[in-house]
């Protein structure tokens, strides 16, 4: 994989997919990306209604916005040709949802769209986060997934993450418990 730096962004080569930061401009394409991916994932194992409040809350053009303006946050996209179809997010510092380790980040959001699964795409973004926290000296990454997210979960522990730790979280008004895992950064 090929790595460069543009206009201050880090940009991979991915044979003809880069990952790319998105930018404020792009607040619109980002909700709906994240929109879609949420619901395609999501929406069929959970209630209406409790995904309906999730949405309502937190896939808003505000909310999406002050993400993308929080500077210990970055957004990116993984664009194949002029298609975006993954996209990351990555929390450091004060950011982070949990913990607030300085020597953290977190995964916040890692999501590919349905058409693109299996294709290497979600491996791709994770080396990719690897790189940013080792070029940031950090010494672990961490994320929060759904207990009943079984292929998300074996596809980070086939990446070396570890179950340490599971907190709730409220898909409106179902309180489901999220596994914590984390894996350590060799520099
Ligand atoms: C989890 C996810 C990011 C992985 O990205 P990906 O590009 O599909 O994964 P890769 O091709 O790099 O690796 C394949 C692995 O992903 C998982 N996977 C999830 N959905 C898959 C699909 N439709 N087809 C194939 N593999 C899938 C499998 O665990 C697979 O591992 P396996 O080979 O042991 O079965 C992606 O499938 C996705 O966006 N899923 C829905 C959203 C989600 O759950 N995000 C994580 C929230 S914590």
């Amino acid at each position: 994989m090929g790595a460069g730096y543009k206009n201050g962004t880090k940009i991979c080569k991915l044979n003809i997919m880069k990952i790319r930061k998105v930018e404020l401009s792009e607040a619109d394409t980002l909700l709906q990306i994240t929109t879609k991916t949420f619901l395609y994932a999501f929406a069929h194992l959970n209630k209406a209604e409790d995904i309906k409040i999730y949405c309502d809350s937190f896939l808003t053009i505000n909310r999406i916005t002050t993400e993308i303006n929080n500077t210990d946050s970055d957004f990116y996209f993984v664009v194949d040709e002029d298609d975006i179809i993954a996209y990351l997010k990555l929390n450091y510092a004060g950011a982070q949802t949990e913990f607030k380790d300085s020597e953290a980040v977190e995964i916040e959001r890692i999501y590919v769209l349905a058409e693109h699964q299996g294709k290497q795409i979600g491996q791709q973004m994770l080396d990719f986060a690897v790189s940013m926290a080792q070029s940031k000296q950090l010494k672990y990454i961490w994320l929060g997934v759904w207990e009943n997210n079984s292929n998300a979960i074996r596809f980070y522990r086939r990446n070396g993450f570890e179950v340490f730790d599971s907190h709730y979280f409220m898909l409106g008004n179902d309180k489901q418990t999220d596994l914590l895992m984390k894996r350590l950064i060799s520099i």
